[in-house]
């Protein structure tokens, strides 16, 4: 049955323009794909899409007991579109995959990964979607020129959204990513936002709130090459909300690196605008990556541990803000090249720096555009311009 309605539905697919598929959590697999008769699964429509289709999902939760398999491509002019239907909401639920969660210390398939698995694929782009309880949310692995936007990863049993492998020209914008977990590790690897284990130019991570994960709200582990991460804000990660024992989350707001010996390259990540508050380690720290980081207006506050962290990379840190961390705001070997930062002049900064230390001005939702309503929180009373500003442009 199930053959010929993909049949019927591929002779009914323009063969010349990219076609519409449409997906609800009510609809059928023996359906056309049309708006008046939409698909079941995910997938059969991913299995029907070709360069130029747009997948429209319907509002609704869908809970496919397998994951989602991406592993054919669009093309630079045509991509194929997946994404919520005119403003629609649009929960993926992936509790019934397998690995919810893996057994502690088993490992989970290469495969299995990510609600969205995404592999040796390119030239898609994803828009409002609410990936949940998956095995990792996104996982994307040696996959290029691929785009996300107002994409939700929570609660997933690894990473909420993870670049895995060779990767380029991805760009994730607007991406909340928050309460991840891993209990097959006890805290040991799930991110908010991971690139890792890869290399490849041109990845843009713009816009994104992380928080709540039990590891580190971003990491780059073992990515060999510069990432581009901009107006991101990242707090609340390495808590142990979950009662893992042995604890193992690590809690860096931004660790940007780190690995084995000859799994380090020097990566000149960029970092612009970003906010690292209460976590449960560092702010920024290279986590003994090399390269040439570039640090511009970035403000750390009240992190367990150092506000800025560098020692194996050099840094180039201008204008950026440590405030009322644990340990102290910085820990810089001499190669760090310094200069306008809030620990370059003599005064301390503390919370009665800022106009406004009240977290949840940046806690809520986001306009249809992506944006985080703007506000006074970490702006310096001084007026000064350093530090982040969540009046992005
Ligand atoms: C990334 O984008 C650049 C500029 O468009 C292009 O030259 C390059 O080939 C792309 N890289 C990959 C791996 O597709």
């Amino acid at each position: 049955m199930k053959l010929v309605s993909v049949w019927t539905v591929a002779a009914l697919l323009p063969s010349c323009l990219g076609a519409e598929i449409y997906v609800s959590p009510s609809g059928s697999d023996d359906a056309t794909g049309a708006i008046a008769s939409p698909l079941k699964s995910i997938q059969a429509a991913v299995d029907l899409a070709t360069a130029g289709s747009t997948i429209y999902l319907r509002e609704g939760t869908y809970s496919p007991t397998t994951n989602i398999q991406i592993t054919k491509s669009g093309s630079a002019g045509s991509p194929i579109v997946l994404q919520a239907y005119e403003g629609e909401k649009v929960v993926i639920d992936g509790e019934e995959m397998p690995g919810t969660p893996a057994e502690l210390d088993a490992s989970l398939d290469n495969d299995d990964r990510g609600i969205l698995h995404i592999q040796d694929a390119e030239y898609w782009e994803f828009y409002d979607l609410e990936l949940i309880n998956g095995p990792y949310g996104v996982y994307s692995r040696d996959a290029s020129n691929n785009h996300y936007e107002r994409i939700i990863t929570r609660d997933n049993y690894e990473s909420g959204f993870q670049l895995q492998g060779a990767a380029s020209n991805n760009s994730v914008f607007y991406l909340d990513s928050y309460g991840n977990r891993d209990p097959r590790k006890n805290g040991e690897s799930a991110d908010g936002f991971a690139c890792k284990e890869g290399e490849g130019e041109g990845n843009i991570l713009r816009g994104a709130r992380l928080w709540n994960n039990v590891d580190d709200g971003l990491d780059l582990w073992e990515f060999k090459s510069a990432v581009t991460i901009e107006d991101t804000i990242s707090w609340g990660n390495g808590v142990n909300r979950w009662d893992f024992s042995p604890f193992e989350g690590d809690g860096n707001g931004f660790k940007l690196g780190g690995g084995g010996d000859g799994e380090i390259g020097p990566a000149n990540h960029i970092i612009t605008n970003c906010i690292a508050f209460e976590n449960s380690k560092d702010g920024f720290t290279d986590n003994s990556q090399t390269g040439d980081f570039t640090l511009t207006r970035n403000t750390a506050s009240n992190n367990a541990a150092v506000g800025f962290k560098f020692a194996s990379a050099v840094a180039t840190l201008n204008d950026n803000i440590a405030a009322a961390n644990g340990e102290k705001p910085t820990s810089l070997s001499a190669d760090q090249i310094s200069e306008g930062n809030s620990w370059d002049g003599s005064e301390s900064w503390t919370d009665s720096s800022f106009i406004s230390v009240d977290t949840t001005l940046v806690q809520g939702s986001r306009a249809a555009s992506g944006l985080i309503e703007a506000s006074d929180f970490l702006l310096p009373k001084s007026g000064e311009a350093i530090g982040a500003t969540t009046h992005w442009s």
